[in-house]
């Protein structure tokens, strides 16, 4: 049986993002902006971070798969990145000249944001910015940051609120800790 322990309640991740919202109003200087979401653990936030920014904005969603990590995850209920990551939906307009920022629901080792922002960066933005709403910096391979971060964690497997277990469980409201996987 899973066992599913509240990290985070949905209020506080309400409150923190309407803060996110704010941050990002106010560095963008009125200025439009394109959210990217990132399928499928962030399209919950994506929604909720876009009604809290006051921009003239669009919002795009890029799915992405890794290889291999279902293995991973089902042996010891965490996450190895093996680095492959494929585009599996790319964005349907250009982002070339446009202020980017790309949105995820959790960075851990940073290969999958490493990749995404190579990618984008290929399409000549005018900026991007990375906005996530949970980070593992505990668990970086790779030298990355986000410009705009909800929550630090420790190093748990978290889900619920987009964030899945063999795509399970992202409609929970509140981020909880899961353990105790059955085999
Ligand atoms: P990275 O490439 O290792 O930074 O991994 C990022 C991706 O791994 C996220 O988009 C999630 O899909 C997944 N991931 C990492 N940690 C967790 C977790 O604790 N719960 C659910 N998914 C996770
Ligand atoms: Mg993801």
């Amino acid at each position: 049986m899973h066992e599913l322990k509240i990290l985070i309640t949905g209020a506080q991740i309400a409150a923190r993002i309407v803060d996110m919202g704010r941050e990002i109003t106010r560095d963008s200087a009125g200025e439009p902006v394109i959210f990217v979401g990132v399928l499928k653990g962030a399209a919950i936030f994506l929604a909720d971070l876009v009604r809290a920014v006051q921009l003239d904005t669009t919002f795009e969603f890029i799915g992405v798969s890794s290889y291999g990590n279902r293995a991973v995850a089902d042996q010891r209920l965490g996450w190895d990145s093996t680095g492959e990551v494929r585009v599996t939906k790319d964005v349907d307009q250009s982002l070339r000249g446009k202020n980017v920022i790309l949105v995820e629901d959790i960075l851990d080792t940073g290969l999958t944001l490493t990749f995404l922002k190579r990618l984008l960066l290929g399409h000549q933005p005018k900026s991007l910015r990375v906005a996530t709403l949970l980070d593992k910096p505990s668990r970086r391979k790779l030298t990355i940051e986000a410009d705009y971060v909800g929550f630090a964690i420790p190093d748990e497997f978290v889900v619920g609120y987009g964030l899945d277990y063999a795509e399970r469980y992202r409609n929970l409201p509140d981020i909880c800790v899961l353990s105790g996987v059955e085999g």
